[in-house]
C-alpha cells in the first residue's frame, strides 16, 4: 500500500480514523488513464483498416526451424523482420522487430524456461499477394497476406486467429532526436571538421556504433522529409534487406512527435525518454470466441469485459492504495497471458512483454444482439520492446495450460507447511505477543503453521535485522516455534535506506548494485524506511549476492523455520510517478526502467526463492510470498491480492482473482482472509475464513490500524466457526499437497473455473462464485452478508455431485439451491473421483505426518471413481532428486478400490496407513474383502446407511505405499 511519508505518528491516528470510517476509494488522480499514458494515446488514435504495413513476399527465407519476412511501413519506409515458428506442442510464435533498429530493442530475458522447441515450416502455397506455410506436424497454416500485411492461422478449412487483421500493428521505430535548426548546422559544420580532423589523425577513435546509427538515422530521415534521391540512397540498406520504394513524409513519425514522445509529464514528474518513443502495437482476432480470461492482476470479474467504452485494461506493476473492484487499472502484478474460450475450443495469446502494456478487448457481439458469428478482437499496446506473440492453440483448457507451462514453468510444489493456515498482521509486536498469538492458537485448538512479522520487525525497516528492543532473541523464538511444528515468515522489502551505518545498504552501494538514475547516480525513492535504494534485480550478479543474504550467517537470528514475504517490489516508490520507479532509471546492461518494469517483482522474488535454497545447501524447498509478479513468477513461490479491504465485495472478488491468476500459471493465490484495511464484523470474518479454506494460499492478514482479530476475539461461536474451517483446510490437505504436486508436474491450475472442467457448457463460462480445486471439488462459498442460502449450478451432463457436509447425491445439471447457516460451506464431490484426507486434528500440518488417511470414493452413475495421492517429506527436493515420494492411484471399478502405485519410479517410507473408505452413491455388500498384495484375504467391518448410500469401510489398516483391493461382495 502507499502512503505519504511521514503518516506514521501522531498524524496516523486522524488519518486511520479516516479511512476507517470512510469508503473504500482508490485516488485515480494519480494514476494515468490511456490518455494521459502518451505511448497509449498515440497506439488507441490508430483506427482500423489504415495499415501501412505491407509484408515483402519475395523477402520470405525458411530456416532450420523458422521462417522470416520482412514488413514494410509504407508511409516511413522503416522495414521490420518478422519471424515465425510453429513450436512444437501445438504453438506458434511470431515476432517482430525493426530490421535494423537504432540500438537493440528489449527482449524479455529469464521469463521462457528455455528456447521453445520448433518444427519445421514448409511453404505449402504462393500467389502475388499471400504465401502459406504449414507449421509442423499440428495441421496449422499461417497464411500472410502481403497488403495490408496480416496473418491467418488455420486448422484445416477453420479460422482460429488472424494478426492485424484490424490493421492496428504500429511499430514505433527508433529515432534520433530532431534537434532544433541551429543545433543542426552547428553539428554538422563540427562533423566536417571532424571528418577533416580524421584524415590527418588517424588514430580518432570510432564512434560507439549507436551513435553512428543514429547519424544515419538521422540523414535517412532528413531525406525522407526532404523526399527525392537523396532519401532513396539513405534508406538503401547496406546488407541487401528488401529496398524501401520512394520516400514519403514519415506519417508514423509525425504521430511520434506530439507533445509527449520525447518528454512526457504526470503531475510533478516528468519522465525523460532519452530514447524518444518506441511503443509497440498489434491486434488479434479471435473468431468464434465471446469469452475472454486471464491478463492478471486486475479487481475485475473472472470475464473480461470489452473495453471500448473505457479504457483498455492496464498490465503495469502498481501499489495502488485502496484499489477499486471492477475495472481495468492496473495493480500489483501483471501477466500477459490473455485466454479464450468456446464450447469448441480454447486458445491463449501470450504477449511476452514486460514494458507497460494496454490490452484493449472488443467485440462484435456484446451488447448488440445475436445473430452474427462472435469474434472477440485484442489489441496489444506496449511502451518499448519488441512484438513476441506466442499463439496457444489448445485445443482444451488444459492444454492450453500445458502449453504456456511448457513456456514459462509450473508452479513450485510448496513446502507442505505452507498449504497450511498462516496468521499474519501488521504488526506482531514483540516476541511476547507472538508467543501469545501461537498460544492462543493451542488454547483455542485451532491449526496454525506459520506466524508472520510485518516491517515493524526490522530494526527501523532496515530488513535482514531485528528491532533490538522489540525483538531481542530472535532465534530463541524461533525455536520455540519450531518445538512446536511451526514457522515464522518475515517481510523482506526490496527498498534499502539510505543509512551509512546499515551494511547492506553500504554493501549494494560499494557493488555498484543499485538502479541508477538517467544521470549515472544511485536512483533513490522514498518509501518504509525514509530514502532508499532500490537494488538492481535485473543483475544477475545482483541477485546472486542478495541470495547470499539469506545465509544463516549473513541474516542473523534467521534459522531454517524462517521465510520470507516480499512486498513493495513493484517496486513502490512513493515519491515516484504513480507511486514507482522513474521510467528513465537505468539498470544493468543499460536498459531503461521502462523496458523492464513488470520484471523487477518477478526478479525480486526469484533471488530470494534462490537465497532460502542456497541457505539449505540446495536441500529444502524454498517459501516466498511476492506481491508483484510477471508470466513465470510460479516458479518462485505465492502471490496474493494486495490491499483488499473488510468488505462483502472484496471477499467475492478474491475468487475471480484467484482464478484468473491461476490460469496465468499462478497457483498459489490467496488473499488477506479479514480484508487488510477496515475491520470486519464477525459475520464476514467467519465467511472470510470459510472462503480461505478452499483458496489455494490461506492467510490472515491486517493493517497496522484495524482492531486486533485473532480468530479467537469474536465470541464462543464465532471461534468455533472458525476452528471448524480451518480444520476442514487441514483435513483436506494431502489432497491440496496432490493437486499442486500435479499442478507441479503438469501446469494446471489447482483453483481453477468450473469451464476448465466442463468446456462445452455454456452455463458456466461466466461463473466467477463458485470453481473447482483439481478435478475434484466444486465450491462455493458463501460472499453474500445475512445468507439464508446460495444458488449452486452443478455442471455436467449425466453426472453427480455429493454435498460434502451431508453426504447428498445430485444429479447435474442443475442449479440447486442450498440453504445455508452460518456454519455452511457449500462444496460438492465430483461422483467419479476419490479425495483423501487426514482427519485428525493438530496443531499444524508437520504435526501431521504419518496420520492416518481416509479416503472419499464419490461413485460416478457408472460406479466408478479415480484419484490419487503425493506424499513426501513436504519440505526437501528429494522427491525430483532422489525419487522420494509416493504418488498412489486408487480406483473403484465393478464393485473393487485398488491401490496401485500412480509413478513406479518413486519410492519413500512412511507408516501411514489407511483408517477408513467412505464409499459416496454405494448400495449395501453383503460382505467387504481386503486382499493385501501379501498376505491372506480378512473380512472388512462395514456400516451402511441407507438413506444416503453412504458405506464406510473401517480399519483397513494397510500402508498407504501398499498396493492392495477391497471388493464388495
Ligand atoms: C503493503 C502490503 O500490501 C501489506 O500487506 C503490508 O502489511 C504493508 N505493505 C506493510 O508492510
Amino acid at each position: 500500500m502507499a502512503v505519504a511519508p511521514g503518516r506514521r505518528g501522531p498524524a496516523a491516528l486522524a488519518w486511520a480514523a479516516l479511512f476507517l470510517t470512510a469508503a473504500l476509494a482508490v485516488d485515480r488522480g494519480n494514476f494515468k488513464t490511456c490518455e494521459q499514458s502518451g505511448f497509449c494515446r498515440r497506439q488507441r488514435s490508430l483506427k482500423p483498416g489504415s495499415s501501412p504495413y505491407r509484408a515483402l513476399l519475395e523477402s520470405l527465407q525458411l530456416g532450420p526451424d523458422s521462417a522470416t519476412l520482412q514488413l514494410i511501413n509504407e508511409e516511413n519506409k522503416v522495414p521490420l523482420l518478422l519471424e515465425l515458428w510453429g513450436l512444437r506442442g501445438n504453438m506458434t510464435r511470431i515476432r517482430i522487430d525493426e530490421l535494423k533498429p537504432l540500438r537493440p530493442r528489449f527482449r524479455v530475458p529469464d521469463v521462457l524456461v528455455a528456447e521453445p522447441p520448433a518444427e519445421q515450416l514448409a511453404v505449402t502455397g504462393r500467389d502475388e499477394g499471400s504465401v502459406e506455410l504449414a507449421l509442423g506436424a499440428g495441421g496449422h497454416r499461417l497464411l500472410v497476406t502481403a497488403k495490408p500485411f496480416r496473418l491467418d492461422l488455420l486448422r484445416g478449412r477453420e479460422l482460429l486467429c488472424s494478426v492485424n487483421a484490424r490493421g492496428l500493428l504500429l511499430f514505433e521505430h527508433l529515432r534520433p532526436r530532431r534537434r532544433p535548426f541551429s543545433d543542426k548546422v552547428s553539428s554538422s559544420v563540427g562533423s566536417l571538421w571532424d571528418k577533416i580532423k580524421s584524415l590527418f589523425h588517424r588514430e580518432t577513435p570510432a564512434e560507439p556504433p549507436a551513435a553512428a546509427a543514429e547519424d544515419e538515422e538521422e540523414e535517412r530521415q532528413g531525406a525522407a522529409e526532404a523526399g527525392g534521391e537523396g532519401a532513396k540512397a539513405a534508406g538503401a540498406p547496406a546488407d541487401g534487406s528488401m529496398q524501401p520504394e520512394a520516400a514519403a513524409p514519415a506519417a508514423e513519425g509525425e504521430a511520434a512527435e506530439e507533445p509527449g514522445a520525447w518528454e512526457e509529464t504526470f503531475k510533478t514528474h516528468t519522465d525523460s525518454k532519452p530514447h524518444g518513443p518506441a511503443s509497440v502495437g498489434l491486434d488479434f482476432s479471435l473468431p468464434g470466441f465471446e469469452h475472454v480470461y486471464g491478463i492478471p492482476e486486475h479487481a475485475e470479474s473472472l470475464r473480461l469485459r470489452t473495453t471500448e467504452a473505457g479504457d483498455p485494461y492496464r498490465l503495469y506493476n502498481l501499489d495502488v492504495f485502496q484499489y477499486e473492484l471492477y475495472n481495468p487499472m492496473a495493480l500489483y502484478g501483471s501477466v500477459p497471458l490473455l485466454l479464450a474460450h468456446s464450447a469448441r475450443r480454447t486458445l491463449g495469446l501470450f504477449w511476452l512483454n514486460a514494458a507497460e502494456t494496454w490490452v484493449d478487448i472488443g467485440s462484435n457481439t456484446a451488447g448488440k444482439g445475436g445473430g452474427e458469428t462472435p469474434q472477440t478482437d485484442v489489441r496489444w499496446m506496449s511502451e518499448s520492446g519488441i512484438i513476441d506473440a506466442f499463439l496457444l492453440l489448445g485445443p482444451t483448457p488444459g492444454a492450453v495450460a500445458a502449453q504456456y507451462a511448457s513456456l514459462t514453468g509450473t508452479q513450485a510444489l510448496p513446502p507442505l507447511f505452507a498449504l497450511g493456515y498462516h496468521q499474519s498482521r501488521w504488526n506482531y509486536n514483540d516476541e511476547e505477543d507472538v508467543a501469545a498469538v501461537e498460544r492462543g492458537f493451542d488454547e483455542h485448538d485451532i491449526p496454525c503453521d506459520v506466524i508472520w512479522l510485518d516491517i515493524e520487525h526490522a530494526d527501523g525497516k532496515r530488513y535482514f535485522t531485528w528491532d533490538p528492543s522489540k525483538f531481542p532473541q530472535p532465534r530463541a523464538m524461533l525455536q520455540r516455534l519450531a518445538a512446536k511444528k511451526r514457522k515464522m515468515v518475515s517481510i523482506v522489502d526490496p527498498h534499502i535506506k539510505v543509512d551509512s551505518g546499515y551494511r547492506v545498504h553500504n554493501e549494494i552501494r560499494s557493488r555498484g548494485f543499485y538502479v541508477k538514475t538517467k544521470d549515472g547516480s544511485d536512483y533513490e525513492g522514498w518509501c518504509w524506511p525514509g530514502s532508499a535504494g532500490y537494488p538492481d534485480f535485473t543483475d544477475p550478479a545482483m541477485r546472486a549476492w542478495w541470495a547470499g543474504m539469506f545465509a544463516y550467517e549473513q541474516y542473523e537470528g534467521s534459522a531454517e523455520n524462517l521465510f520470507t514475504w516480499n512486498d513493495m517490489n513493484e517496486p513502490s516508490v512513493f515519491s515516484g510517478p504513480e507511486v514507482t520507479m522513474q521510467k528513465d532509471a537505468v539498470h544493468h546492461g543499460g536498459w531503461e526502467h521502462r523496458d523492464l518494469h513488470n520484471l523487477y517483482g518477478f526478479y525480486v522474488q526469484m533471488a530470494t526463492a534462490q537465497g532460502q535454497v542456497q541457505r539449505s545447501g540446495g536441500r529444502e524447498r524454498p517459501f516466498v510470498l511476492s506481491r508483484a509478479f510477471f508470466a513465470g513468477s510460479q516458479r518462485y513461490g505465492a502471490v496474493w491480492t494486495g490491499d483488499n479491504a473488510a468488505e462483502w465485495e472484496h471477499l467475492k472478488i478474491s475468487i475471480a482473482m484467484c482464478l484468473s491468476m491461476g490460469l496465468a500459471g499462478l497457483s498459489f493465490c490467496g488473499a488477506d482472509v479479514g480484508g487488510f484495511f477496515k475491520n470486519p464484523d464477525a459475520e464476514l470474518l467467519v465467511r472470510w475464513y470459510q472462503a480461505g479454506a478452499y483458496q489455494p494460499f490461506f492467510r490472515a492478514h491486517a493493517h497496522l490500524d484495524t482492531v486486533r482479530r485473532e480468530p479467537w476475539l469474536f465470541g464462543e461461536e464465532n471461534t468455533a466457526l472458525i476452528r471448524a474451517a480451518v480444520r476442514q483446510r487441514y483435513a483436506l490437505l494431502p489432497f491440496w499437497y496432490t493437486a499442486f504436486y500435479r499442478s507441479h508436474r503438469h501446469g494446471q491450475p489447482v483453483m481453477r473455473p468450473l469451464w476448465m472442467e466442463f468446456p462445452d457448457d455454456v452455463a458456466t463460462f461466466a461463473i466467477d462464485d463458485q470453481y473447482m480445486i483439481d478435478r475434484a471439488l466444486l465450491v462455493h462459498p458463501v460472499t453474500e452478508q445475512g445468507a439464508r442460502g446460495v444458488q449452486v449450478y452443478l455442471p455436467g451432463e449425466g453426472e453427480v455431485w455429493y454435498d460434502v457436509a451431508s453426504r447428498q447425491k445430485h444429479h447435474a445439471p442443475q442449479t440447486l439451491y442450498v440453504p445455508v447457516t452460518m456454519s455452511s460451506v457449500p462444496v460438492y464431490q465430483r461422483g467419479g473421483t476419490v479425495v483423501p484426507r487426514q482427519e485428525r486434528a493438530r496443531r499444524s500440518a508437520e504435526c501431521m505426518r504419518g496420520d492416518p488417511f481416509t479416503l472419499y470414493v464419490a461413485l460416478s452413475p457408472q460406479g466408478t471413481a479415480e484419484g490419487d495421492l503425493f506424499l513426501d517429506d513436504g519440505r526437501t527436493f528429494d522427491f525430483q532428486t532422489h525419487n522420494r515420494f509416493l504418488h498412489r492411484r486408487f480406483t473403484f471399478a465393478s464393485g473393487a478400490l485398488t491401490a496401485r502405485a500412480a509413478d513406479p519410479s518413486g519410492a519413500f517410507d512412511t507408516p501411514a496407513w489407511l483408517e477408513r473408505v467412505v464409499i459416496l452413491g454405494a448400495g449395501k455388500p453383503a460382505a467387504v474383502v481386503l486382499q493385501p498384495a501379501a498376505g491372506p484375504e480378512t473380512r472388512l467391518d462395514f456400516q451402511h446407511d441407507a438413506e444416503t448410500s453412504v458405506l464406510t469401510l473401517r480399519k483397513p489398516g494397510v500402508l498407504m505405499a501398499d498396493d492392495w483391493s477391497i471388493l464388495l461382495r
